[in-house]
């Protein structure tokens, strides 16, 4: 396939700026097919942007679906682009099982970003609960079915899906590259009823639990075009392994 592999990875609400700096030092010697995103906690963007000066993109982990305004706490799609943002991730399960996010706001989100050229990154994923029910594809293609609905089609040829099964975060349980492959195939599938070109080009990322060891027969799958790294993003020999795992 043509489609550039990506690996993201989310610190979530880990690091500092020495970390920041360790990182931007490891990875500028990176010269692979990859396409590296780092996405740092909100405080940490303005040093990334500096230190990984173009060669590493960057990302933040969430973002207000509103504009402007009188919104304690918030960051803005503005914000972010303005900060150096090219990616933003919406919708993991942490936001919406800790958060209450649901399916309305992450499309709100998702259109917002958009809106600024942010590049989303979709997440989609299953409870273990739901994959012994047998409603894995149910759940993920409606949570994908939600945002389509809301921003059409057309908006997911500027944007990336993660299937990060909730069953997988964190936990040191991955996903088998076959059980991955199955849902990517069926997520592919469900943009190619709309439209087979955004379906072909459309980046679809897993996460959860993918470790240097495990990524490369992930990856090897035909639908896999890279990853969304939680713990293993947090050190630099770990994340760069992943990412020539993913050229
Ligand atoms: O966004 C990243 C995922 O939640 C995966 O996290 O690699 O620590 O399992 P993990």
């Amino acid at each position: 396939n043509k489609r550039t592999p990506l690996v993201a990875g989310n610190w979530k609400m880990n690091g500092d700026p020495s970390l920041v700096e360790g990182m931007a030092a490891a990875l500028a010697g990176y010269d692979g097919a990859a396409q590296m995103v780092i996405c740092p906690p909100f405080p940490f963007l303005a040093q990334a942007r500096e230190l990984f000066a173009g060669h590493v993109a960057i990302g933040a982990q969430n973002l207000s679906d509103q504009e402007e305004g009188a919104y304690t706490g918030e960051v803005s799609a503005s914000m972010l682009a303005g900060a150096g943002c090219g990616y933003v991730i919406i919708g993991h399960s942490e936001r919406r099982a800790l958060y209450g996010e649901t399916d309305a706001l992450i499309a709100a989100k998702f259109a917002r970003a958009q809106t600024e050229g942010l590049v989303p990154i979709l997440c989609v994923g299953e409870t273990l609960e739901e994959r012994e029910a047998g409603k894995t594809e149910a759940v993920v293609c409606g949570q994908l079915q939600a945002v389509i609905d809301a921003a059409g089609i057309e908006a997911f040829a500027r944007a990336v899906v993660a299937y990060e099964p909730v069953w997988a975060i964190g936990t040191g349980m991955t996903a088998s590259p076959e059980q991955a492959q199955e849902v990517h195939a069926t997520l592919r599938q469900t943009v190619a009823s709309y439209s087979a070109d955004i379906a072909a080009s459309l980046p679809l990322l897993y996460g959860g639990s993918v470790k240097a060891d495990n990524a490369a027969l992930l990856f090897a799958q035909s639908d896999i075009d890279g990853g969304l790294i939680g713990g293993a993003s947090l050190t630099a020999d770990s994340f760069l392994a992943i990412c020539r795992a993913a050229e």
